[in-house]
């Protein structure tokens, strides 16, 4: 799992929206190797945690490139997404906190999951669906809301990639990150899921990265 540091307070009590860097951290396999973005799979999310070890994030190759635009947030914030990095500009990576009511893939189950495919729930590609109350948001978009009940778009998590070995790095998170939102609700489970010591511990150095369906025994879609 991730090298955590210092408690940041701030992030765990903020209001939900942030745009701010909490630090440079490498994307990582479950063996130590840096992430290539060129290998970065298209069929499915990899779960990494950004920028608490408790707050799950997907990145996403969407096998094509994706330029960046205006996204509308919360309280009538606005920001600029950056689009797909890499080299095909295809990779981009969201918290996995769904804004309506804070589902995120837990290690038993996700309902929340990005699918390269139409959907019945979804009606067009490249989507991250959350099969709690039917939220779809548009992950070529920055993860605009497209249907459902969520009430703003997921947190974008800002990459950078180093075209030098193809590696990946979380540098950012800008939006509605809902993290002090999921605290009030999940507290319990994420204390069972985390241990209590990692549950506010900012991630720092590198980060593991890993298939949604190995992270979560079950991913549901619909
Ligand atoms: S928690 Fe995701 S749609 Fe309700």
């Amino acid at each position: 799992m991730a090298a955590a540091g210092v408690l940041s307070p701030s992030l765990a009590q903020a209001a939900n929206f942030v745009k701010k860097s909490y630090g440079k951290v490498k994307l990582v396999d479950a063996s130590g190797a840096p992430i290539k973005a060129s290998a970065v799979p298209t069929d499915q999310a990899l779960v990494f945690h950004y920028p608490l070890a408790s707050t799950p994030a997907f990145l996403i190759n969407l096998g094509e490139s994706v330029a960046g635009e205006k996204v509308n947030a919360e309280d009538g914030k606005n920001y600029d997404w950056e689009g797909g990095v890499g080299p095909k500009k295809a990779v981009v990576a969201y918290s996995a906190i769904c804004s309506h009511v804070y589902a995120h893939p837990e290690k038993n189950m996700s309902m929340i999951a990005y699918d390269p495919k139409s959907t019945a729930t979804s009606g067009q590609a490249k989507c991250i669906v959350c099969c709690v109350h039917g939220s779809v948001y548009d992950a070529t978009k920055g993860a605009k809301v497209l249907h459902g009940p969520a009430p703003h778009p997921l947190a974008s998590i800002v990459l950078e990639h180093d075209a030098s070995d193809d590696s990946l790095y979380a540098t950012e998170m800008i939006g509605s990150s809902a993290i002090h939102d999921m605290f009030a609700a999940y507290k319990m489970d994420l204390i069972k899921e985390y241990g209590a010591a990692n549950l506010n511990k900012q991630v720092t150095g590198s980060v593991k990265t890993i298939p949604l369906s190995e992270f979560s025994k079950s991913v549901i879609t619909c």
